[in-house]
């Protein structure tokens, strides 16, 4: 399984496998790719995710006249959104998300994995005070064994978020991560652009990128 949804729960969307997203991810995936190419493209594969992942979000109908005075019945965003960004990769989702939603409220979760045990570990949460009447993107690019997401939903549920109005974009995940998540979180939706082979004793995505953290704030 590469980038496809095959028999994947309904609650995974894996995004249109265009060419020219293969084409980003060729990119982003190999390993003589320079730090800046990296960043340039990640951050267009991002807003790609973020775009996809908004369509989730309910909108209502509405009426505009447009210059040549004709009537057009189109649509507009009719509820509350924010981000918060599994700290610290999620955060490369951040100026992505300010671009499309431009005053967007965004909370932050801070955890890192163990570097031998794959147990991440909660430090904080910063979350919008009404986070419980929005729409949640949930930032993060690597659904590795998933268990750092499912820490990060359990944190919004805390705070009153409804698991269904709960958007997980990541940029890479595998099944058993995908399958984690969903064990214990069964309404929560996954918007993804890979679901790859699997993981690596260590704990990494295959054929996946790495450490994204790493490659994106240059910190290998
Ligand atoms: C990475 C990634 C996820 C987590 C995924 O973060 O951003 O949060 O690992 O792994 P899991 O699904 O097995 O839990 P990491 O803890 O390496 O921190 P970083 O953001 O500083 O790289
Ligand atoms: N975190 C990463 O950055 N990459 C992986 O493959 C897994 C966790
Ligand atoms: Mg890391």
């Amino acid at each position: 399984m590469d980038g496809t949804s095959s028999s994947l729960p309904s609650e995974v969307d894996v995004v249109p496998q265009t060419p020219q997203l293969i084409a980003l991810y060729t990119v982003i995936r190999d390993r003589e790719t320079s730090r800046a190419d990296f960043v340039f493209h990640a951050d267009r594969i991002i807003r790609l995710l973020l775009e996809h992942a908004l369509n989730y979000v309910p909108l209502v109908p509405r009426r505009v006249t447009t210059p040549v005075g004709a009537v057009y019945d189109g649509l507009a965003y009719g509820e509350k959104i924010c981000g918060v960004s599994v700290v610290r990769a999620g955060e490369a989702f951040e100026h992505g998300l300010r671009q499309i939603a431009r005053s967007v409220r965004i909370g932050k979760i801070l955890m890192q994995r163990d570097e031998r045990t794959a147990e991440p570990r909660m430090y904080w949460a910063k979350l919008p005070n009404d986070i419980a009447s929005r729409w949640v993107l949930l930032m993060d690019p690597m659904v590795a064994t998933g268990r750092s997401v499912s820490m990060a939903v359990a944190a919004l549920l805390r705070a009153g978020v409804p698991q269904t109005r709960v958007l997980v974009v990541s940029m890479f995940a595998c099944r058993e991560g995908v399958e984690a998540l969903l064990r214990a979180y069964p309404h929560v939706r996954l918007v993804t652009g890979a679901v790859d082979a699997g993981l690596t004793p260590d704990k990494y995505i295959t054929p996946g990128v790495g450490d994204f953290g790493d490659l994106y704030f240059g910190t290998m």
